[in-house]
């Protein structure tokens, strides 16, 4: 596997697997490695040729009270990681190389960033839909692969990829979870042994959700008092939020059943943790 630091080195890798006709699919990460990261990489290697993966924690999406020193690293274990999944190259470049000075350009995406994780952390999805569309000029994948757990995200980058003409096929991964059901993050791994216990309420909340609504459709109101009692009976949680509406335009529904989207936010001690699932 080949690391690369800059944007000639792999533009120059991927302009000549493109003039081999090689397809190339992207996996962008912000690294620290768990099997979810791994699934999607492994994914990459059934669906294309070669396997690019990018590594940056890009600072634009981090607001200024949030984990961005902290968020975790350790980049000789994900470089043994992503040569294990069968990664061709291992893209990590520095915050300089991706915004050098003056850059003042952003990619927004309306509407659909409005509520959920858009609401709680402005700013976000423009550091996430910029770094993307950076990443997918400068890799030119034809095919980039991203994790349902943050399932608006994933709507985001359809969106925008479709607005702006990106010739990149955007696909979705369903979510990688513990034996217990907590869904995999990096951000796991600043819950405490106990906390660690706490956190299976986004799972236990979701198949609420999915008992409740197996009959036919049910009131949001009532299903979303339903997963608040349950995530509240549990210690060390608040809740940031619970949505149960239309997966695709991300707008709240009245009465939600089958093919409606629940995701939630919920802070276990200082970490906010996501989950979602389709009914
Ligand atoms: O999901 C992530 O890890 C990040 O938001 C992404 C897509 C790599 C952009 O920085």
């Amino acid at each position: 596997m080949k690391v690369t630091r800059t944007i000639p080195e792999i533009r120059s890798l991927t302009s000549e697997w493109k003039r081999e006709g090689e397809r190339i699919a992207l996996v962008p990460t912000m690294g620290f490695f768990h099997e979810g990261h791994l699934a999607l990489m492994r994914k990459g290697r059934e669906l294309a040729d070669r396997v690019v993966v990018s590594l940056f924690v890009n600072p634009t999406q981090f607001g200024p009270n949030e984990d961005f020193e902290q968020y975790p690293r350790d980049f000789e274990r994900d470089l043994a990681l992503a040569e294990g999944a069968g990664v061709d190259v291992l893209f990590s470049p520095e915050p300089n190389e991706m915004y050098p000075p003056g850059h003042s350009t952003a990619v927004e995406v309306e509407g659909l960033t409005n509520g959920l994780c858009g609401a709680s952390r402005p700013g976000h999805f423009r550091g996430v839909a910029t770094v993307v569309a950076k990443l997918f000029n400068i890799v030119a994948p034809d095919i980039a692969i991203f994790g349902e757990k943050d399932f608006q995200q994933l709507q985001v980058i359809r969106r925008f990829t479709k607005d702006l003409d990106f010739p990149v096929e955007i696909v979705g991964h369903p979510i990688v979870r513990e034996e217990d059901g907590l869904a995999m993050s990096s951000r796991n791994s600043y819950l405490s042994p106990e906390e660690r216990r706490s956190a299976t309420c986004l799972f236990r909340a979701l198949q609420k959700a999915r008992d409740m609504a197996s009959q036919g459709p049910v009131s949001a109101a009532g299903l979303k008092e339903a997963l608040e009692k349950e995530i509240l009976a549990t210690p060390h949680t608040r809740i940031d939020y619970i949505f149960a509406g239309d997966p695709e335009t991300l707008e709240e529904q009245d009465e939600v059943g089958r093919g409606s989207l629940v995701a939630l936010a919920v802070w276990v001690g200082k970490t906010r943790l996501i989950d979602n699932a389709i009914l």
